[in-house]
């Protein structure tokens, strides 16, 4: 299967993600992930990326579409993947078709997660986040056994810095002008599967499973 995770920051497509890739054989691809290690390991990318990231601001284009596909053309052609966070507009789904056609393989399904704004700033603003395994808590909807600390590291868990509510508010805006184009984009296609995800995690999780198994 080779699926894109759509939807606005906080909806749950990290949360999602991490349930799917136990379930099938498909390797997660999340951009922000991907720039947050370039941050960590102080690449020249990532000194690029962070000051964008930092503000709640898309990263150019160009920076993000030749990460992608670098990471794309590291997998075997038969791989499947799960892109979170990319395409983020509709140049970068015109690349992504390029780089598919290039890679030989097709697109199969544009998971849409739906959530209003005033639940995701709720959910972002208590999100956590182990920064070694990139486990994703919340202080409310996903404890850790012990509070603030990392089940698999035993580490201290963190906020991102661009979860703080004036950076939200600058990714939704964000989101609403130039991301939430692309659900018509890919139902022009077809390719369109909408979820709720103003339950709990593990229902999501059961619509998109019975989707996929169907
Ligand atoms: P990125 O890391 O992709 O962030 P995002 O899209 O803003 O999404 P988030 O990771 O914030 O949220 P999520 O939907 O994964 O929600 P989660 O599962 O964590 O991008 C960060 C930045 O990188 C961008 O702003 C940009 O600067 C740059 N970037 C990345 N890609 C780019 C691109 N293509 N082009 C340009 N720039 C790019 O859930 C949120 C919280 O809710 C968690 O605490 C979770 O535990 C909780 N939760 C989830 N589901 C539920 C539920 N059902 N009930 C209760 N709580 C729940």
């Amino acid at each position: 299967m080779r699926a894109i995770l759509l939807g606005p920051p906080g909806a749950g497509k990290g949360t999602l993600a991490e349930q799917l890739v136990k379930h099938y054989p498909i390797v997660h691809v999340s951009t922000g992930d991907l720039f947050r290690y370039n941050i960590k390991n102080q690449t020249e990318l990532g000194l690029k990326a962070k000051s964008y990231m930092d503000k709640g601001e898309l990263v150019p284009d160009s920076l993000t579409c030749d990460m992608l596909k670098d990471k794309l053309q590291t997998l075997d052609k038969d791989q499947g993947f799960l892109l979170d966070g990319f395409p983020r507009n509709v140049y970068q789904a015109d690349v992504l078709e390029d780089i598919l056609k290039e890679l030989g393989v097709e697109l199969d399904l544009v998971i849409n997660v739906k959530l209003d704004d005033e639940i995701i700033i709720e959910r972002l603003e208590g999100r956590r986040v182990c920064t070694t395994t990139g486990t994703i808590y919340h202080i409310k909807y996903k404890k850790p056994k012990v509070e603030g600390i990392s089940d698999e590291t035993g580490l201290p868990l963190v906020q991102r810095p661009d979860d703080t509510r004036e950076v939200i508010e600058k990714r939704l805006k964000i989101y609403h002008e130039q991301t939430a184009p692309l659900v018509e984009y890919y139902q022009a296609k077809g390719k369109i599967f909408d979820v709720d995800n103003s339950g709990t995690a593990d229902e999501a999780f059961a619509k998109v499973k019975a989707r996929l198994d169907s």
